[in-house]
């Protein structure tokens, strides 16, 4: 049976993890939605791992719909959820039309990277019947304003904000909400004062969700491997495997363990 966004809100409410993983073409997405992965990512990360640049802000919208139509065709029932890429969102009517054309190509939600500055964009999208995800912490996108790739909400101040732009957020309109590397304690409280689904990368066990990047879960990461980032083909025979091996994982909490974990 398909996923939606009714099948993440149960398994929340009924504390089962789900497993989410990114994917950019028709046979990774079929292989991954046959193995169980309950979503699939068109993640803007394909700027990095596909297309070789030091980070996602060269990724345009019409690359985001080629791959998302591409992903869509592969897809056996997992909800495909897009990223929206750098300043495709920047005003609410850009955001408007840039979102109806990836939900065009297939998808069935889209990410935003942000914080309070969205929630008119996510009110206008959510009303406009475009399923939203607010992605928190370490938002890619905003790699020149955080000066690199850093661990987010370390200290008490910014842990309580960002737990108040999570609240305000799923307020707006917010369907699922997706934190990246932010320390697990803080990850878990997130998840327990929002109704809304909580997708973890790098955000410790207690999420509602697991997602990472399919070339660091196949064990192909270029450069500097992340902490929360497990090679799952190395203990399997086949990328199939490798992809079942992390939906089981997932389900039943064994990644992420304690080594891929920020405590604080
Ligand atoms: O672009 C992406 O792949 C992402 C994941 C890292 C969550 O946003």
């Amino acid at each position: 049976m398909a996923v939606n966004i009714n099948t993440l809100r149960e398994l929340k409410q009924k504390g089962e993890a789900f497993a989410a993983l990114t994917s950019y073409d028709a046979t990774f997405s079929q292989v991954a939605s046959e193995a169980g992965v309950h979503v699939i990512l068109i993640g803007d990360s394909l700027g990095m791992v596909l297309q070789g640049h030091d980070s996602t802000l060269p990724v345009t919208m019409d690359q985001m719909v080629y791959h998302v139509s591409c992903v869509s065709k592969g897809n056996r029932g997992s909800l495909i959820m897009a990223d929206m890429p750098f300043m495709s969102y920047g005003t609410v009517d850009a955001a408007l039309e840039n979102a109806a054309e990836l939900m065009r190509a297939g998808a069935h939600m889209v990410k935003l990277e942000g914080t309070d500055w969205m929630k008119e964009t996510i009110s206008a999208l959510s009303e406009r019947a475009v399923p939203v995800c607010v992605h928190l912490g370490l938002t890619p996108q905003f790699v020149n304003k955080f000066g690199g790739y850093k661990v987010q909400g370390r200290d008490e101040k910014s842990a309580e904000m960002m737990i108040e732009h999570a609240c305000e957020l799923e307020a707006a309109g917010a369907d699922v909400i997706l934190l990246e590397c932010v320390p697990a304690p803080l990850a878990a409280r997130i998840a327990q004062a929002v109704k809304a689904p909580v997708i973890g990368i790098g955000a410790g066990a207690d999420t509602d969700g697991q997602i990472l990047v399919l070339h660091d879960m196949l064990g192909i990461t270029t450069g500097r491997k992340p902490r929360f980032v497990k090679d799952f083909l190395a203990e399997t025979n086949s990328v199939q495997e490798a992809i079942g091996a992390y939906v089981k994982a997932v389900g039943d909490r064994t990644f992420p363990a304690e080594e891929h974990t920020f405590k604080a």
